[in-house]
C-alpha cells in the first residue's frame, strides 16, 4: 500500500482515515463531493490530494483512481433510518456510486478495496452478539444496499483478482461527527440538544441497545488490515463489545453536560432494530483487535470538542421520496 484514495475522506470516519494513512507517510488523495457539509478538508495534511467529486460520476471516479493502488471507499449517505423515505437517493449514491468507484478501481488496476460496511446489515437477529457468521437479513434500505455492495465486492473479486476488505462497523462516533445532522449519530444529536438547551429526544423507549465504537477503535484496524491475507475477501466486525442502550447514553450525555434537561420520549421509528451489537472474536483472533476506549472515555473526549465547536442548527434535507413514511419529527423539524 502507498498510494491510497478515500472516499468520503471530508467526512466523520473518512478525515480520522486521511490523518492516520497521513501520519504513515502514504500518497492520499481524497474524492468527496461536500455534500457531508463538513470543512474537514481544510485540515488535511499538506501531501494529501483533494478531489472535490461524485462517486456516481464515471469520470470522477477514473480522475480519482488514477495510480492508485488502494482505495478505502467510505463515500456513502449513511443516514440509515432516513434511508427509508428517500430509497432513491440512497441506492443512488450507496449502490450505483460504490459500483461505478469500484468498476474504475477494477479498470484501474487497483489491487485492493476496503468498504466500510455497517452492523445494520445484519438486520434484526434472534442471537446476540451478533457473528459474521450470521445470514445478513437487512431491515432497510441503507441496510440493503451495504448488504448487496458486499456481495457485488465478493463476486468482482472472483472475476478480477481485485482484494476486497469488508469491515462492518458499530455504532461509531467522536470529534468531527456533524452535530447538525438529525437524521443520524444518536451521540452528537443528545450533545447538540444539551448545548442549546432542548431536551434530548428518543425515539421508542430508549432501552435499545447499541454498542457506541468511539472512533479510534474503528481508525487504526481499517488502515492495518490491509494485505492480511486472511481478510480478503472475509468481512469482520469492527467496534466495542461495551453495550449500553439509548438511554443510558442520554443520562451519561445529560450529566456529562452538567444540563439538568428531561429526556422525551416520542414514537419509536418503525425500522429501528431493537437490539444490535456484534461479537469481534474474529477480529481479535485474526488481528489482534481490541476496542480500547470505554463510553465514558470517548464521550469526555467528544464533549470537549462539541463545546468548542458550540451548537448547531439542524439541517433538514428539503426532499423526502416518501411522504408517508416520513416521520413527523424530521417534517415538523423537531430534533
Ligand atoms: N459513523 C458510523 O457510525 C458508521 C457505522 C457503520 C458504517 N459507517 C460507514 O462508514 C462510512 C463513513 O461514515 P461517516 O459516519 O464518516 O459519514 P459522513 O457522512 O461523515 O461521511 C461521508 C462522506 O461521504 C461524502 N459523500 C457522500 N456522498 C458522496 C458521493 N456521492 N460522492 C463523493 N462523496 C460523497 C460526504 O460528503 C461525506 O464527507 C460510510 O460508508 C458509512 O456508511 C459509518
Amino acid at each position: 500500500m502507498k498510494n491510497v484514495l478515500v472516499t468520503g475522506g471530508a467526512g466523520f470516519v473518512g478525515s480520522h482515515v486521511v490523518d492516520e494513512l497521513a501520519k504513515r507517510k502514504l500518497n492520499v488523495r481524497v474524492l468527496d463531493n461536500l455534500v457531508g457539509g463538513n470543512q474537514n478538508a481544510r485540515g488535511f495534511a499538506k501531501q494529501v490530494e483533494f478531489i472535490k467529486g461524485d462517486c456516481c460520476s464515471r469520470q470522477d471516479c477514473k480522475k480519482a483512481v488514477k495510480g492508485i493502488d488502494t482505495v478505502f471507499h467510505l463515500a456513502a449517505h449513511a443516514a440509515e433510518g432516513q434511508s427509508v423515505f428517500i430509497p432513491e437517493f440512497n441506492a443512488q449514491t450507496n449502490l450505483i456510486g460504490s459500483i461505478v468507484m469500484l468498476s474504475e478501481a477494477i479498470n484501474a488496476g487497483v489491487e485492493n478495496f476496503a468498504f466500510t460496511s455497517s452492523i445494520a446489515a445484519y438486520g434484526s437477529q434472534e442471537k446476540m452478539p451478533i457473528a459474521e457468521t450470521a445470514p445478513l437479513t437487512p431491515d432497510d434500505p441503507y441496510a440493503i444496499t451495504k448488504k448487496t455492495f458486499e456481495d457485488y465486492l465478493h463476486v468482482y473479486h472472483e472475476l478480477s483478482g481485485i482484494k476486497p476488505y469488508i469491515v462492518r462497523f458499530f455504532n461509531v462516533y467522536g470529534e468531527r461527527q456533524r452535530m447538525d445532522d438529525p437524521y443520524r449519530g444518536v451521540v452528537p444529536i443528545f450533545i447538540n440538544k444539551c448545548l442549546k438547551g432542548e431536551r434530548p429526544i428518543i425515539f421508542g423507549d430508549g432501552l435499545q441497545k447499541r454498542a457506541f465504537t468511539y472512533i479510534s477503535d474503528v481508525v487504526e484496524p481499517i488502515c492495518n488490515i490491509i494485505g492480511k491475507k486472511e481478510l480478503v475477501d472475509n468481512p469482520v466486525n469492527i467496534g466495542t463489545e461495551e453495550v449500553h442502550t439509548v438511554k443510558e447514553l442520554a443520562e451519561m450525555v445529560i450529566e456529562k453536560m452538567g444540563s439538568d434537561l428531561e429526556i422525551e420520549y416520542i414514537d419509536k421509528r418503525t425500522s429501528d432494530v431493537k437490539i444490535a451489537y456484534c461479537d469481534t472474536g474474529k477480529a481479535k483472533k485474526l488481528f489482534g483487535y481490541e476496542a480500547r476506549v470505554s463510553l465514558e472515555k470517548g464521550l469526555d473526549k467528544t464533549i470537549e470538542w462539541a463545546k468548542k465547536m458550540g451548537a448547531q442548527e439542524f439541517r433538514y434535507m428539503p426532499f423526502t421520496e416518501i411522504p408517508k413514511l416520513t416521520q413527523k419529527t424530521y417534517t415538523s423539524k423537531k430534533i
